[in-house]
């Protein structure tokens, strides 16, 4: 479905906040890097925009259609009257916080299990450390059951997840260097190379501050002759057609595309060197995970 089909959501409303002056600063970057424009006839991959209540409530539907047992929600507290709904199906609502104050919003709204994540996670993410934030939370919200993210993608990781009281860890970024991930192949490689330094928080992709991996698009709105990010969900419809093509053309030998591509990514990046079935993976994550405890346990017996 296009934007303009979700009810209630008037796509050319957002197009017409858009200023000139952003447009033509996407455009200079795309032309500085030799971006092609789209052949005639393709349109820009704009996704299914949920950051809008019209968008968000009618994947809430399509969520429900399915046999689920729990619908995770992120960027705010869901609405009381959407908890509502999904406990009436029998559904647990999980919701994400990046601060003990927003943790406890989700407590009073009647989310179920809180996923408190840490400023290392990919996507959107607030500036509290994981090691700094879980404890606070689960403190907060107790007997509320926590799950840990941010930055965790071993064994060792869901270990100290485990051990500063979270019931469980949400991983993310991990899950791309994987034989299931379907992440573009230039991004693929990337990540492959990158180190834990080379991710920033940036507002570029959507409007809101959204850990991913540092690229030349980044630095390009970063940079002082950058209008600045528009608010979301501009900057994201602000960006669709440049991000199709960036994507489109990154294999091209005589375009720079490659230097803008970029991903949603967390800082645990550096330890994602290879490629491997999510299988082997999670038996890997299960096997140093027994190790860790077993090696804190021996500690005791010393
Ligand atoms: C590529 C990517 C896309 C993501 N998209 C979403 C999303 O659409 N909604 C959401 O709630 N979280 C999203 N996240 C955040 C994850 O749900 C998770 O909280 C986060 O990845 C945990 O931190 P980690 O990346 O260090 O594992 C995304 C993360 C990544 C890496």
């Amino acid at each position: 479905a296009s934007l303009a089909d979700q009810p209630a959501f008037d796509k050319a409303a957002f197009e017409a906040m858009i200023p000139e002056r952003h447009r033509a600063f996407v455009e200079e970057v795309l032309e500085r890097y030799r971006v092609p424009k789209l052949p005639a006839g393709e349109s820009p991959y704009e996704g299914l925009l949920a950051w809008t209540h019209a968008g968000a409530r009618s994947q809430v539907e399509i969520a429900l259609a399915h046999p689920i047992r729990l619908l995770v929600n992120a960027l705010g507290t869901p609405p009381r009257d959407v908890i509502d709904q999904v406990h009436a199906r029998g559904v647990q609502v999980a919701a994400l916080c990046g601060s003990v104050e927003h943790a406890r919003r989700h407590v009073e709204a009647g989310v179920d299990i809180i996923v408190a994540q840490g400023s290392e996670a990919g996507g959107h993410t607030g500036e509290i450390g994981t090691m700094v934030l879980i404890p606070d939370v689960v403190d907060a919200v107790a007997p509320r059951p926590v799950l840990a993210a941010g930055g965790i993608g071993c064994g060792r990781q869901i270990a100290a997840a485990l051990a500063l009281g979270a019931e469980g860890a949400w991983m993310g970024s991990v899950w791309l260097a994987t034989t299931e991930s379907d992440l573009h192949p230039v991004a693929m490689t990337k990540v492959l190379q990158a180190t834990s330094r080379d991710t920033v928080r940036s507002r570029s992709m959507t409007g809101k501050p959204a850990r991913q991996l540092r690229t030349r698009w980044t630095e390009a709105w970063d940079d002082p002759a950058s209008p600045g990010p528009l608010p979301m969900p501009l900057q994201f419809l602000l960006n669709a057609d440049a991000t199709t093509r960036i994507h489109r053309y990154a294999h091209l030998e005589t375009s720079g595309a490659k230097e803008l591509v970029g991903t949603p990514i967390g800082q645990i990046v550096g330890r994602m060197s290879r490629v491997r079935p999510v299988r082997e993976l999670v038996h890997e994550m299960m096997t140093e995970f027994v190790d860790a405890v077993a090696r804190v346990h021996a500690l005791l017996e010393e």
